[in-house]
């Protein structure tokens, strides 16, 4: 069986980072989304692993290069343009061939990872609002009708990011018409299976699923992940700081004068100065943090943040970013 990661798209909705960066390496608890999905493929004994790019392809290839330390034999896909996870299926034609294959989206993150089931299948799982997703509605087990977000309410079962397919789905993908947004959905896809007589498989999964598509979903994903968090403290820390409650400080880093409370990842190399950081925080590596209070947020590597009374909450900040406050009032900000 083969892998298939999609790492491709618009990434509209997380503009302004994914003007220069690719969502799917956006890192939750300092670790790319992408790379708990290709670590859960190979934990599912599925090696040889297609990964659909686009624009951002030079990044997906940097960070995964031929896919040896995760356990995979990666080969790359171009996609021309965001054409839909249909297209993206279509454009892989020629790397999968009729073998079957395990498809998942390259920015969601999925506790339980990946199993290798034995059939067609496609997981759902329950959400609280149904009209942002591709939902299946089932009779007696079976599936009947996919709807791509409903506006009126179908049912509340949501496609999560993994699907399973066989060589049938390439029928599927050329017989369908773009939709209104003129990409090829995947949901109509599967709805083609189905209509047509193919046995299309539900299974319902309980463990959390995260679509790390927004901000605000990113932000959870990390607190879910960061939540599991094993505390480890390799970095350096002072006599004058406190560091507490599952915190996982990477090798030289060091802590001054500071207050670190866990769940909390701080990466290789990062200076804590001054500073407090809250709850839910991942830190990259290489970053300076001065003079500043950071609290459930993700900052991304070589980041340098100063500033005298200066509050950071709810935020994402990319790579490099500096940002300094003079004097004046303290203030809470959300970049
Ligand atoms: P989406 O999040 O559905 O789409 P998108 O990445 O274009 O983002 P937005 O809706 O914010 O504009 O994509 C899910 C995953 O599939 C994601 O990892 C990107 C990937 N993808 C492709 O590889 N090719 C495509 O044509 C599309 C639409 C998505």
């Amino acid at each position: 069986m083969k892998g298939l990661v999609l790492s491709g798209g618009k990434g509209t909705r997380l503009r302004p980072i994914t003007f220069t960066s690719a969502k799917q390496l956006l890192p939750i608890a300092n670790k790319p989304v992408l790379f708990y999905c290709l670590e859960q493929l190979a934990a599912a004994g599925v090696t040889d692993v297609g990964i659909v790019v686009g624009e951002t392809r030079e990044e997906i290839r940097q960070a995964v290069g031929d896919g040896a330390r995760f356990g995979i034999r990666a080969t790359y896909i171009e996609q021309d343009r965001p054409g839909g996870l249909a297209h993206a299926v279509m454009v892989s034609e020629g790397f999968l061939k009729s073998d079957p294959f395990i498809m998942v989206l390259g920015d969601n993150l999925l506790r339980d990872g990946v199993t290798r089931p034995t059939n067609c299948q496609i997981l759902l799982t329950r959400v609280k609002d149904p009209g942002q997703f591709g939902v299946v509605e089932l009779r007696d087990g079976t599936v009947i009708r996919l709807v791509e977000k409903p506006k009126e309410f179908v049912t509340d079962l949501a496609l999560v990011g993994v699907y399973l397919f066989d060589s049938n789905v390439f029928k599927a993908v050329k017989e369908i018409k773009p939709s209104f947004r003129g990409e090829l959905e995947i949901t109509d896809a599967i709805q083609w299976l189905v209509s047509n007589g193919y046995t299309v498989r539900p299974h319902l999964v309980t463990g959390w699923w995260k679509d790390t598509g927004k901000l605000s979903d990113i932000l959870e994903a990390n607190r879910m992940v960061l939540d599991g968090v094993e505390e480890a403290l390799q970095g350096r820390v002072d006599e004058r700081s406190r560091v507490e409650f599952k915190v996982s400080l990477a090798e030289d880093a060091v802590v001054e004068n500071s207050v670190i409370r866990g769940p909390a990842a701080i990466g290789p190399g990062t200076r804590i100065e001054n500073s407090y950081v809250g709850p839910f925080t991942s830190i990259a590596g290489g970053c300076t943090i001065r003079n500043v209070e950071v609290e459930h947020s993700i900052i991304l590597e070589g980041c340098v943040i100063e500033g005298a009374g200066a509050r950071i909450i709810d935020s994402l900040l990319g790579r490099s970013v500096s940002i300094r406050k003079g004097d004046g009032q303290p203030r809470a900000y959300h970049f």
